[in-house]
């Protein structure tokens, strides 16, 4: 079987193919042949050796996937060979095949495809477990969300949709309006004043999501209202470019607010660090993903793929992403060949 590697770190020529044996699932796991696996920005942040999470290079990304399960270790329970599945993989999901521990494994409805599996886990995770979980989101609520176009941000506009919300500001590419408009938030383009936008509409918000980092979390915090919530869940302006620039990730750290606890107390306002790759508590992962699953089983949220490649196309899906250019999800087609 093939599976991508990060042979070291760097630009899109770090991208490389390995061959080897098909796995074996060891107790307590499960073996699946994986048709799609999504990519997320931070795939693009760890070959570039941005990621702290990430492990030693060389390695194989991906921390989700969708396929059939082919094989299953000792003490699997709720899990069949044959099964359609999607799997949250940590690490490891650019491969032909993959072994998961099975609690980390969900049987697919029939009505949700490999692609809509493979596209939910991390984007629609992420907006749930901050907007439900930490944020306490209450019909109504005003939520500002950057890269409003990408995984993230279009899953926090349907996700918003669905909790009833009130206002949603999506920051995006001049280009990406008409797309992010169809998703139903209002857009402002990169670059613009998001801030004086918001306050002279409605004086802030309650929920903003900044995964951009540097000194534009300022900026979102500002966008807050009195008892609003900033979430700083990324870092993208640690990234220029395909290239790796020391510069620009150094600039981003260098800028990025270091927050006054009794100021935010006279101003009322929150700030959470989120980062589910590092969240703990398994227990309320797999709950979210129960009710995501439902939520995706009768329609209130569907996730929109901006393109599928052939994995063997990797380098190009991840420079479609440099290059701003995606509208929804990137997945990659692990499927056998016809
Ligand atoms: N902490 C967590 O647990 C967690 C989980 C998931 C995602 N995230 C973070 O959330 C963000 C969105 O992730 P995603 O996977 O859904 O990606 P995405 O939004 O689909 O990423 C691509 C989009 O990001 C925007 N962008 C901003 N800076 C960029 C740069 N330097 N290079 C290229 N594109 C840039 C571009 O849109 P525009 O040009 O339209 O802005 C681009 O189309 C990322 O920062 C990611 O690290 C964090």
């Amino acid at each position: 079987m093939k599976r991508v590697i990060y042979a070291k770190k760097g630009g899109l020529d770090a991208i490389d193919f390995v061959d080897e044996e098909v796995p074996s699932p060891s107790t307590g796991q499960v073996r699946v042949e994986v048709h799609r696996a999504g990519i997320n920005f931070a795939d693009l942040m760890m070959r570039q050796g941005l990621y702290g999470a990430a492990p030693d290079f060389p390695f194989t990304p991906g921390y989700e996937v969708s396929g059939i399960v082919q094989e299953l270790g000792d003490d699997v329970e709720g899990i069949s060979i044959g099964d359609r599945v999607v799997a949250l993989t940590g690490f490891g999901g650019y491969a032909e095949q993959v072994v998961v521990d099975y609690q980390r494994v969900w049987p697919l409805p029939e009505n949700v495809s490999f692609d809509a599996a493979a596209a939910m886990p991390v984007t629609y995770l992420t907006a749930y477990h901050i907007l439900v979980y930490l944020g306490n989101f209450k019909s109504g609520d005003s939520i500002l969300v950057h890269h409003a176009a990408g995984g993230v941000g279009t899953a926090t506009a349907q996700l918003a949709k669905a909790l009833k919300s009130g206002n949603v500001y999506g920051t995006a590419s001049a280009n990406k309006a008409a797309f992010v408009e169809a998703q139903g938030m209002i857009h402002i383009p990169r670059g613009d004043d998001f801030v004086k936008r918001i306050k002279d509409d409605i004086g802030g918000v309650h929920h903003a999501l900044d995964p951009v980092g540097g000194k534009h979390v300022m900026d979102s915090y500002r966008a807050l209202r009195n008892g609003g919530r900033l979430y700083v869940f990324g870092a993208s302006s640690a990234v220029k470019g395909p290239k790796r620039s020391m510069w620009t990730a150094i600039n981003m750290w260098r800028t990025t607010p270091r927050f006054d606890p009794i100021r935010m107390m006279n101003s009322n306002k929150a700030v959470f660090g989120v980062h589910m790759g590092m969240w703990k508590d398994e227990d309320v992962v797999r709950q979210h993903m129960l009710e995501l699953a439902k939520m995706m089983e009768i329609g209130l949220i569907d996730p929109i793929i901006d393109s599928v490649y052939r994995f063997e196309d990797v380098a190009l899906a991840q420079k479609h992403i440099h290059d701003r250019g995606n509208r929804g999800k990137v997945l990659l087609d692990f499927s056998p060949a016809n």
